[in-house]
């Protein structure tokens, strides 16, 4: 397999993805990890940006979750379930409004059709942004999401805008240029 400049560099340093240098430039554009201690990371399979949180804040208390199973991580409490079933983890469910940092790094299968692409893309957006208001800290919870330039981004980018005080979009250097992929920052502030 290829890797490029950002693969070999995650491969050195003993991550599971290139994606954590993405979140990486977020988190220290942003500062959205000071204080941070729980943190749940939607679609976290192959546990990247969930290693990248335990390396950066040694007593974070991740929560982790995709359909696709990882190899455990000091750390990380790791729930194989879909995002749409998230209330029904006891563990989890206990926790909600104490969630410093919400991540959701979650991609659709995609079809090819770019008209039910983009729908399901925005469907699963929604969902993950209505999970992240009701489980994070409405003082001073944060919230990142990989989301994709298109037709939709606007309707998105809108409704975070409703909902949190601060709202930024950021294409991380380690996004390939000729990626449609684009993340999007909501913060709560006191
Ligand atoms: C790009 S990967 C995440 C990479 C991860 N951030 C890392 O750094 O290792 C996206 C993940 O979203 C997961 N996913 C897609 N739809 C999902 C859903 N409905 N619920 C939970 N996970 C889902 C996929 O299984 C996939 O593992």
């Amino acid at each position: 397999m290829h890797l490029d400049n950002w693969g070999l560099k995650a491969k050195k340093l003993g991550y599971r993805s290139r994606a954590v240098f993405k979140l990486e430039e977020i988190v220290e554009k942003t500062k959205a990890l000071k204080g941070c201690k729980n943190v749940l990371d939607i679609g976290a399979a192959p546990g990247g940006w969930s290693q990248f949180i335990r390396h950066r804040i040694k007593e974070a208390n991740v929560y982790a979750l995709d359909i696709l199973d990882i190899d455990p991580i000091d750390g990380v409490k790791f729930h194989k379930i879909r995002i749409e079933d998230i209330d029904s983890t006891k563990e989890i469910f206990e926790l909600k409004g104490t969630f410093h940092l919400v991540i959701s790094d979650l991609a659709p299968n995609l079809t090819g059709i770019s008209v039910i692409d983009e729908s399901n893309i925005y469907e699963l957006n929604d969902i993950t942004l209505n999970v992240a208001v009701e489980y994070l800290d409405k003082s001073k919870g944060v919230f990142i999401i990989k989301t994709f330039q298109n037709s939709m981004l606007k309707k998105l980018k809108t409704k975070m805008k409703g909902l949190f005080d601060d709202v930024q979009i950021f294409k991380p250097a380690a996004s390939k240029k000729q990626s449609a992929e684009i993340y999007l920052y909501g913060a709560f502030k006191e």
